[in-house]
Order: C-alpha cells, then structure tokens, then sequence
C-alpha cells in the first residue's frame, strides 16, 4: 500500500496523478519499480519500448516462462490504483517466493506495461502490443499535444523504435500470463466479496472524429446560416449514447471534446472528438459502431458541415483461457475462504492483447464505490493481502 502511494507521487501534474507514456514520471516510477523488482531477486531490463520486464529464474520448462503484471501508466487525474495493483502484488508474490528460497517450477516474469491508457497518443496497449508482437508501426507517426511522434517519444525514453518487433515475444516462451487489477466496477462490493475471476474482457473501439463547420460571428450570422461544428458535436454526442441506451450491455463514451476557435463570440468552425464503444460481442460493438456513424454522417450532411472519422484502434473481446481460470478461482477460494464471483471486465486490460500470444486468467479486487480512472479510487488492505495470497497460490500451483 506505501508503495502504491510512492508511486502515486510520480505525475507529470502536480496535485494529481497523471503518469504518460515516456514522460519524466513514467521514468521515475520505472526507476523505483526497477528497485523493488531487484530487491525481490529479479533480474531487470528493459525492452524496446520501455516495458520493464523483472525475471526470476525457476525450472526448465522449454524456456517458456510464466508471466505476471500490469500497466505503470494512467489516465489524467487518475487513480492510484489502476494497473499499479497488479504491478505491486505480482512483485509481492515474487519476492515471496524469494523469501521461501525454493525455485519456483518455472521462471516468473513480472511486467510492467509501458502504455496501456493511450492517454498521450491516443491508442492503447502499447506496451503489450509490442510483447504480444501486434505492434502497428503506422502508430510511430501518431502526435501527441505538443506534436511529438510516438517514435521520438520512444526515442528519448531511451527506447529503440527499429527494434519494437523483435521485442515481440514468441508464444513459445510464455507459458501463460495472470493480472491482477481492480475490479473498477461495483459488483465485488454489492456481492461484500473481496475477489473476483474475469471470464471475458469486453471487445473496444476507440474513433476520433472531427466536424469542420464555418466560423463566425456568434452576434451577426443567422441561426439558419451556420454551420456550427460543436451544434453537431454536441447531436452526435448524444446520438451515440441513445444508440448505447438501446443496446443491452453496450456502452459508448464521447470522452474528449476540443473546440476551435473556442472564443465565446465566435460560431465553433470545428470540433475534435473521441468515441469509446464497447460490447461483451464483437458483432454487437461493430453494428453499434456502424450506426454512430451513420448518426454522424447524417449529421454532417444535415448541418452542412464535413466529417472526418479515424478508427484510432479496435480489441476484439477476450474469453479468458479455461484451465488457468479454475487455478485462479482454486486459488482465490483458499485466499478467501469464499466463491469467488465470475465477472465480465468492461473495463480493457494488457490481458486481451496478451492473450494473443498466452492463456490469460484476470483476479479482480474490489474497489470502493467501483470507482476508478479518478482520485477517489481505492482498495482495502485486507483485499490487497488476499490477493496476494491468491496469485502465490496460483504460481504455486501453476504447471506449463
Ligand atoms: O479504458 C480502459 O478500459 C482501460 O482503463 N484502458
Ligand atoms: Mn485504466
Ligand atoms: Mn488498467
């Protein structure tokens, strides 16, 4: 929990925790993570886009490993929970079986994802992307605010751009992979259960989507004369989350809006926004999607404005793999000495894209009020060390 709080103290903003890809807070929350890992007795490194990667030698099991952690990033004005958890307590499991001094069956691997958020490019799961060899080099090119590229950015994060598919990891050599993160939804707390199996992770997709209407001056162009991009922002906005109102189990977020000019006498000339849909089903989330875009169209056709739309990344849903979900239920049952509950992850996690290239189990720990992606975000101590004895007893368990 201390550590959770040191780490909380790594932002780019003062008075908050906001940690992007790349930046100085990342740099030092790798610095000080790197420590622990070693103090556990891993062996660290890190690849070619800045995930850190803690090694504990085990047995000989075709050189195949089995791999625990989470994400280092955050959104902005985040939490300190949220990808930090399952970094923390795969450390803590580690260095519990240091301190047992028996080599575990096969070698752990702790990782630290270096951009799950895509808070500062836009696109998600970076860090695992490049793991699970799905890395899309087209993304080098995306801009952040300033106008820096990805691959500058992993440049002077002293990352090697040439180098993001060899970082790849060969299925071969990962024997299966488990996450740890808060549940960031209030089932755990409804049902007064501590932990919870993630059964599946909701497919995603992210769009940005930019109106370009007419500027002008807000006291002499008649109402009938306008083409106001934020007027049509604002209908696609609210269109996207009737279409999610409709649709059991969808959900659709507009969850940035940028306006220019942005002066209060001044008709918006364009409006920059981004759409966030999800599903449980991927047919269900991508005939979503096709109709917020027919929305979209027809309000640009309506109000005579242009529409641009760019499909800034697309995750499909996850099941997550049957055999290493009933040893992470066995485990989380013993922890507890309660059934564990089986839940859906809403929420995206370095599990789905992992599971590219691993069997994947997700432990869920119940966070207060389900609150997460905002300050207010926390866990009970108590869950914490059931966790943490939960994932020991699922690598204790675990055999390739
Ligand atoms: O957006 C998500 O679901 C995750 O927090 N990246
Ligand atoms: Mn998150
Ligand atoms: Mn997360």
């Amino acid at each position: 929990m201390e550590r959770a709080d040191l780490l909380a103290r790594c932002s780019d903003e003062p008075g908050q925790i906001t940690r992007l890809f790349g930046t100085p807070a990342h740099a030092s929350a790798l610095r000080t993570v790197s420590g622990w890992m070693k103090a556990a007795g891993m062996t660290v490194r890190r690849d070619a886009i800045g995930n850190l990667i803690g090694r504990y030698d085990g047995g000989d099991h075709g050189g195949s490993a089995l791999l625990l952690g989470s994400h280092l990033d955050t959104v902005r004005d985040a939490g300190r929970y949220d990808g930090v958890l399952g970094v923390l307590v795969a450390i803590a499991v580690v260095a519990t079986v240091d301190a047992a001094g028996r080599r575990p069956r096969l070698p752990l691997e702790v990782v630290a994802f270096a951009d799950e958020e895509g808070a500062r490019f836009g696109t998600a799961f970076l860090g695992s992307s490049v793991l699970a060899g799905r890395f899309d080099r087209a993304d080098l090119s995306r801009v952040d605010a300033d106008g820096i590229s990805l691959e500058e950015a992993i440049r002077e994060f002293k990352g090697d751009p040439a180098a993001l598919g060899p970082a790849a990891r060969a299925p071969a050599s990962i024997a299966g992979y488990a996450e740890v993160h808060i549940e960031q939804g209030p089932l755990l707390e409804a049902r007064g259960l501590p932990l919870g199996i993630v059964s599946g992770i909701s497919g995603q997709t992210r769009v940005a989507l930019r109106f370009t209407g007419v500027a002008g001056h807000a006291g002499t162009v008649p109402m009938e004369l306008r083409h106001d991009a934020l007027g049509a922002a604002a209908e696609l906005t609210l269109a996207a989350e009737a279409v999610a109102r409709e649709t059991a189990g969808l959900v659709a977020t507009v969850g940035q809006l940028s306006v220019t000019p942005g002066a209060p006498n001044v008709i918006p000339g364009a409006a920059e926004l981004t759409l966030d849909v999800r599903h449980p089903e991927d047919a269900e989330r991508t005939a979503a999607v096709t109709r917020v875009r027919g929305c979209a169209e027809r309000v640009a056709a309506t109000r005579g404005v242009e529409l641009s739309w760019e499909a800034l990344h697309d995750e499909d849903a996850v099941r997550c793999d049957p055999r290493l979900t009933e040893l992470m239920t066995n485990a989380a049952r013993a922890a507890a000495g309660t059934e564990p509950l089986s839940l859906p992850s809403g929420a995206g996690h370095d599990a789905a894209v992992m599971a590219a290239v691993a069997p994947v189990t997700m432990l869920f720990v119940r966070c207060a009020d389900g609150v997460s992606h905002h300050p207010d975000e926390s866990v009970a101590e108590a869950d914490v060390a059931l966790a943490v004895d939960a994932l020991a007893r699922f690598v204790e368990d675990f055999e390739p």
